[in-house]
């Protein structure tokens, strides 16, 4: 009660393009009055019953949504077994103290005095831990949380108890990366560590080897410890070996904490072109902490900027601007609002290409020389030409020199990623949009990118 349940609810339920459901509200309709009478007309035992009823109802049959359940439900072990079974809780804390400014004076029946609002919130405190998945002050705690993500300082510390299920474990990783966090990350994985797996790449003979390493069974989860390399291929691996097993994404590079690791894409590289094959499977969870940062190269660094200020225009605030620990919580909630929203990449999901056709463009040009966030860079440059914007933003933050490349080269990559239709992520007011552009423009959009 007055933890602010129904007005994150409905944020979240927006982020996620789901509906929205207060479970206190339907009963209200249901039974035609109010809680406040239905308690003081039948008594809370009644009330319960009929809770029970419409909870399990929405938990076990509704479609897809967002339920803000009232605070006692959880006291009904039915309605503790259906959210178990069927939804991921979220607890929504609040200090006692707060919520009961929020709730005094109003018709809550339980509400009515403050010793028995704060004995209430000490008995229900344990079931709440005890059922909640994950735990939330804000929005973007929620859909982390819904998304199976936890940012935390310090996370890797604990990722024993993170990694799900209680099966083996084989642990991915680079060598430089498994140099720097293996010696932390093995005993916390504990017995449950089998075999331990070191990547170069995310080739075809890179995902073969390690097939061809894994001895899990079904019941086995793959822990990917590393950048977008490591967990692209590490995922793709749990998409296919055995058909599909279970994983957890441990990103350590920028780029891996705020766009790599989130939304459920893997993939492989072929020579014939980057991603080519792959599978949408998304880790069971996600462990970020951001602390591991500290040892990530400037320029390593700087890729992931440019993704973290993709985010921060989409979102509309200046998200790169913030502390690690903040940048990446918001970037990682972003995106993965965006992902759960879209998990197969239909629609809402495109607004992440932003800039993204030129720098594929770019890049393709440079023989892969030119780094993916400098390439990233100046193509949020042309996109916010294109979306007739300011670029200061980008220019401050990112400040990207044009480059030498092959200006016909450039052009035709940029064709052939696009096969034709020159539909381009645009910046409107509110987000993004696609939007197909005459050739003249995003031709002149590509050659100021570009350097004489
Ligand atoms: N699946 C997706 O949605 C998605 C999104 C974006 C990018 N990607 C993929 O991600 C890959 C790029 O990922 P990346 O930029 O993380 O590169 P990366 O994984 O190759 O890592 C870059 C370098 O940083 C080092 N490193 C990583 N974490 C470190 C740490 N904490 N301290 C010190 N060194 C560290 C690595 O050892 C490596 O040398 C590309 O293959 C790209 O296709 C995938
Ligand atoms: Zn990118």
């Amino acid at each position: 009660m007055g933890a602010g349940k129904t007005t994150l609810g409905l944020e979240v339920a927006r982020r996620l393009g789901r509906e929205f459901v207060d479970l206190d509200r339907e009963i209200e309709q249901a039974a035609g009055e109010a809680i406040a009478e239905l308690f003081a007309r039948r008594g809370e035992t009644e009330f319960r019953v009929l809770e029970q009823a419409a909870a399990v109802d929405r938990l076990c049959h509704g479609k897809p949504s967002v339920v803000a359940l009232g605070g006692g439900a959880v006291t009904s072990p039915a309605i503790r077994r259906a959210l178990r079974e069927h939804a991921v809780t979220i607890h929504v804390e609040v200090e006692p103290g707060l919520a009961w400014e929020r709730v005094r004076g109003g018709s809550r029946p339980l509400a009515q005095d403050e010793g028995r609002f704060r004995s209430l919130y000490e008995q229900r405190l344990p079931l709440y831990r005890e059922v909640a998945d994950a735990s939330a002050r804000d929005v973007d705690d929620a859909v982390l949380g819904a998304a199976g993500i936890i940012v935390s300082i310090g996370a890797l510390e604990s990722l024993g108890e993170l990694v799900p299920g209680d099966g083996p474990v084989a642990l991915v990783a680079d060598r430089h990366v498994a140099g720097i966090y293996g010696a932390a990350v093995q005993p916390e994985l504990g017995r449950r560590l089998v075999s331990t797996h070191e990547v170069a790449g995310k080739s075809v003979d890179d995902l073969t080897g390690l097939w061809r390493e894994l001895r899990l069974d079904r019941g086995g989860t793959i822990v990917a410890l590393g950048g977008g390399t490591t967990t692209d291929l590490a995922g793709f691996a749990a998409a296919t070996y055995m058909r599909g097993i279970g994983w957890a994404a441990v990103p350590t590079s920028l780029v891996g904490q705020v766009d790599a690791a989130i939304g459920g894409k893997t993939a492989i590289d072929l020579p014939e072109a980057k991603n080519l094959v792959g599978a949408f499977h998304w880790p069971e969870r996600t462990v970020i902490d951001p602390a591991l940062l500290a040892t990530l190269p400037d320029a390593e660094r700087r890729n992931g900027m440019a993704e973290a200020v993709k985010t921060g225009l989409l979102a509309g605030e200046e998200l790169w601007e913030l502390p690690d620990r903040e940048l990446v919580r918001r970037c990682a909630a972003y995106k993965a609002a965006l992902c759960l929203r879209d998990p197969y990449d239909r629609g809402p999901r495109h607004a992440l290409n932003l800039g993204h056709t030129f720098a594929h463009a770019l890049e393709t040009a440079s023989g892969y020389e030119l780094p993916h966030g400098h390439a990233v860079a100046l193509g949020l440059q042309a996109a916010l030409r294109l979306s007739g914007r300011d670029t200061a933003p980008v220019d401050e933050a990112l400040a990207p020199a044009p480059v030498h490349v092959d200006r016909e080269r450039a052009w035709e990559a940029l064709l052939r990623d696009k096969k034709g239709r020159l539909r381009i992520v645009l910046l409107g007011d509110d987000g993004a949009r696609e939007e197909e552009l005459p050739e003249a423009d995003v031709w002149a959009a590509l050659d100021a990118l570009i350097a004489e």
